[in-house]
C-alpha cells in the first residue's frame, strides 16, 4: 500500500481500495493467521463524539492482531484544556504506531495527519466517513461479487456518511444518485470533485436530486442515515420537518432492482429515516455492514501501521 493514511477514499485509488478489500477477505476467513500480524504496535484512539462501532471495531481489531489502542476521549485528554490540534499529534506520535480520530472539524484530521508522523485514519468528520464507506462497498463486493456498475441509492441527508459513499462509488465504478430535501444537499465541493474525477475515470457521474424514487429506480443498493447526525442535535425537530418523505419504506425498496440490499451506517431511527419492516427485513444487511467494520479496518490497521 503506497498510502500512508485514511483520511478519505479520494486519495485512493480504486487498486488501493480493492488491496483493502483483498486482504479484509483474507483475514475474515482466517482471522487467526493475523493474530501477531501487529504485535508491539499501538493506536490512539481520539474521539471528540460518542461511538459504538468505530471504538469498539478498532479496540477489538488492534487487539485480535495482537497490538494494543488507547481510547483518548476528548474530555480525557488536554485538548480539552486547548492543548492544540498539532501539539497533539507531534506528541503522540512519539507514543504511538497509528492515529485514529473522531472529530467535529474535518481540518483537525488534516492537522493531525500534518503535524503528526504516524499514519492517520479519519473515524468520521463532520465531512467524510470513509471507514464506513470501505464496509460498506466490501458488504456489497461480498453479496454480489463485481460491484462495478451497480447502482448506489443514498435517500436522506447529504451529509458525511454520503459524500464518502459518492466518493467510493466514482472510485469504484458504480452509479450513485442521492435524493436530499431541499437545503440538505450533499456539499457542492464534493460533488464537484466526484463529477470531475468521474469524469477522468469514464464513470458514471454522480446525480443529486430531491426525488427519492427516481434516485431509488433501479438501484442496487438503497442507503439511509439519520436525519440528524452529531452535533445536530438542535435541529433534530425541523429537519424531522423537513425531511417528511424522505423515509425508506417498503413501498421506496420496491422500485429498487429484485435483489438490491437496504444499508444504514447506525445508530438508526426506525420510523424516521428507515421504517422498521425494511431495516428489520430481508433486504436489509446493518449488522453485516456493521460486521465489516472490524474486518476492513483490521486490513487497513495492517496495510498502514505493518509496513513502518
Ligand atoms: N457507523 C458508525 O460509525 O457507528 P458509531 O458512531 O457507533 O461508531
Ligand atoms: N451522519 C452520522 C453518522 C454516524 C455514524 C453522524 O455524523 O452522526
Amino acid at each position: 500500500m503506497k498510502q500512508k493514511h485514511l483520511l478519505s477514499l479520494k486519495d485512493y485509488s480504486r487498486e488501493d481500495i480493492e488491496e483493502v478489500f483483498d486482504l479484509a477477505g483474507r483475514m475474515k476467513a482466517d482471522p487467526k493467521a493475523y493474530a501477531r500480524a501487529l504485535e508491539g504496535k499501538s493506536l490512539a484512539m481520539i474521539f471528540q463524539k460518542p461511538s459504538t462501532r468505530t471504538r469498539v471495531s478498532f479496540e477489538v481489531g488492534m487487539f485480535q492482531l495482537g497490538g494494543t489502542s488507547l481510547y483518548l476521549g476528548a474530555n480525557d485528554i488536554q485538548l480539552h484544556r486547548g492543548e492544540t490540534i498539532a501539539d497533539t499529534a507531534r506528541v503522540l506520535s512519539r507514543y504511538v504506531d497509528g492515529i485514529m480520530a473522531r472529530v467535529f472539524t474535518h481540518q483537525d484530521i488534516l492537522d493531525l495527519a500534518k503535524y503528526g508522523t504516524v499514519p492517520v485514519i479519519n473515524g468520521l468528520s463532520d465531512l467524510l466517513h470513509p471507514c464506513q464507506a470501505l464496509a460498506d462497498y466490501f458488504t456489497l463486493r461480498e453479496r454480489r461479487g463485481e460491484i462495478e456498475r451497480l447502482k448506489v441509492a443514498y435517500v436522506g441527508d447529504g451529509n458525511n456518511v454520503c459524500h464518502e459513499l459518492m466518493i467510493g462509488a466514482v472510485k469504484l465504478g458504480m452509479s450513485f444518485a442521492a435524493a436530499c430535501p431541499n437545503g440538505y444537499e450533499p456539499n457542492p465541493l464534493i460533488v464537484k470533485s466526484s463529477a470531475r474525477d468521474a469524469q477522468k475515470a469514464r464513470t458514471p457521474i454522480p446525480v443529486v436530486t430531491s426525488d427519492p424514487r427516481a434516485a431509488v429506480a433501479g438501484a442496487d443498493l438503497v442507503y439511509t442515515d439519520v436525519w440528524a447526525s452529531m452535533g445536530q442535535e438542535a435541529e433534530a425537530d425541523s429537519r424531522r420537518q423537513a425531511f417528511d418523505g424522505y423515509q425508506v419504506t417498503s413501498e421506496l425498496m420496491a422500485v429498487a432492482v429484485q435483489e438490491a440490499v437496504f444499508m444504514h451506517c447506525l445508530p438508526a431511527h426506525r420510523g424516521e429515516e428507515v421504517a422498521a419492516d425494511v431495516i428489520d427485513g430481508p433486504q436489509s444487511v446493518v449488522f453485516d455492514e456493521a460486521e465489516n467494520r472490524l474486518h476492513t479496518q483490521k486490513a487497513l490497521l495492517l496495510l498502514l501501521l505493518g509496513q513502518r
